[in-house]
């Protein structure tokens, strides 16, 4: 984990990170009533741009927050928050609360959203295959509603943790006994050759890595499927890919201490990150501030 950078944005405008405060009455903090994005920017161009605007502004809909900036806007605070904290590789935070009531009630009773953002030094895009990551299964413990990205992430936290005290990178979420995807991350399978991912209903969240890996598959030729996973189809899969936009795309060569199918990377996964190194480019937006 990198520290913050110096530069934040609040409220408004841009601060030292040190100087910026939240009330405690705040409903982010008392309710985690509140979403965020996270936002890859390499080389000062920001990464799947408008896939995360628009998916910060479902998630506000869905918490029926009104979005306290248009697409334009957005864009220049980004565009401002990395130009102040000198540009390069980052990953920019975005988290919007419903913001501070004069007291505590559960049904809101009218604020101005909190919006406040914060970038942090990230590595450079891998232009080689990153190793395989070891992974292991836990049940899903989240709401019914992962479609919003909300930061209510305590069952996300916990998740993430018993990934790592198991010495694994990710736990792979099942639930009813299918995967739904990763504590932090969509999930992937191939099988048979062909790439499954889980449907788009609300146990997941509309991850933007997601649509960029079908993308890339289609361009490679590969033949894909949305479709339910069962666990055993997770366990018995050739691959098994997880993509984020913090993450990247990254191979689970290793679930549960069992090697995924062979035990390296696939063909299907190294054909798509070659794919993706390609095509970084595209997919990445200068922005003003
Ligand atoms: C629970 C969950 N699912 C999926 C994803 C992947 O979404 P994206 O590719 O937009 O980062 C994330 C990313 O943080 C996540 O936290």
């Amino acid at each position: 984990m990198t520290g913050p950078c110096d530069t934040a944005w609040l409220d408004g405008r841009y601060l030292p990170l040190a100087e910026a405060r939240i009330s405690p009455l705040d409903r982010g903090f008392l309710f985690a009533d509140a979403v965020y994005e996270v936002l890859p920017v390499y080389g000062g161009r920001v990464f799947l741009l408008e896939p995360h605007l628009a998916r910060l502004e479902r998630s506000l809909a869905a918490l029926r927050i009104a979005s306290p900036h248009d697409a334009g806007q957005w864009r220049r605070l980004i565009g401002g928050l990395v130009t102040h904290n000198g540009g390069g590789d980052l990953l920019v935070y975005l988290q919007v609360s419903r913001g501070a009531e004069a007291g505590r009630s559960h049904v809101p009773q009218g604020s101005t959203p909190t919006v406040f953002a914060f970038a942090s030094r990230t590595p450079p895009p891998p232009t080689a295959p990153p190793p395989g990551i070891a992974a292991i299964t836990a049940a899903d413990t989240r709401w019914a509603r992962c479609d919003i990205k909300s930061t209510a992430l305590l069952a996300n936290i916990l998740l993430k943790w018993q990934a790592e005290e198991a010495g694994a990178a990710e736990a792979l979420l099942l639930r009813d006994g299918h995967l739904t995807e990763g504590s932090s991350s969509s999930v992937h399978v191939v099988t048979g050759g062909v790439l499954h991912s889980p449907p788009l209903t609300p146990e997941v969240l509309p991850g933007t890595t997601r649509e960029l890996l079908l993308e890339l598959a289609r361009r490679c030729g590969f033949e894909s499927r949305v479709c339910t996973i069962p666990e055993a189809q997770l366990r018995g899969a050739e691959e098994i890919i997880v993509a984020s936009a913090g993450g990247g795309m990254r191979a689970a060569t290793v679930l549960d201490g069992q090697p995924v199918g062979v035990g390296v990377l696939g063909p299907v996964f190294l054909r798509i990150f070659a794919t993706l190194v390609g095509s970084r480019a595209e997919f990445s937006t200068e922005v003003e501030p």
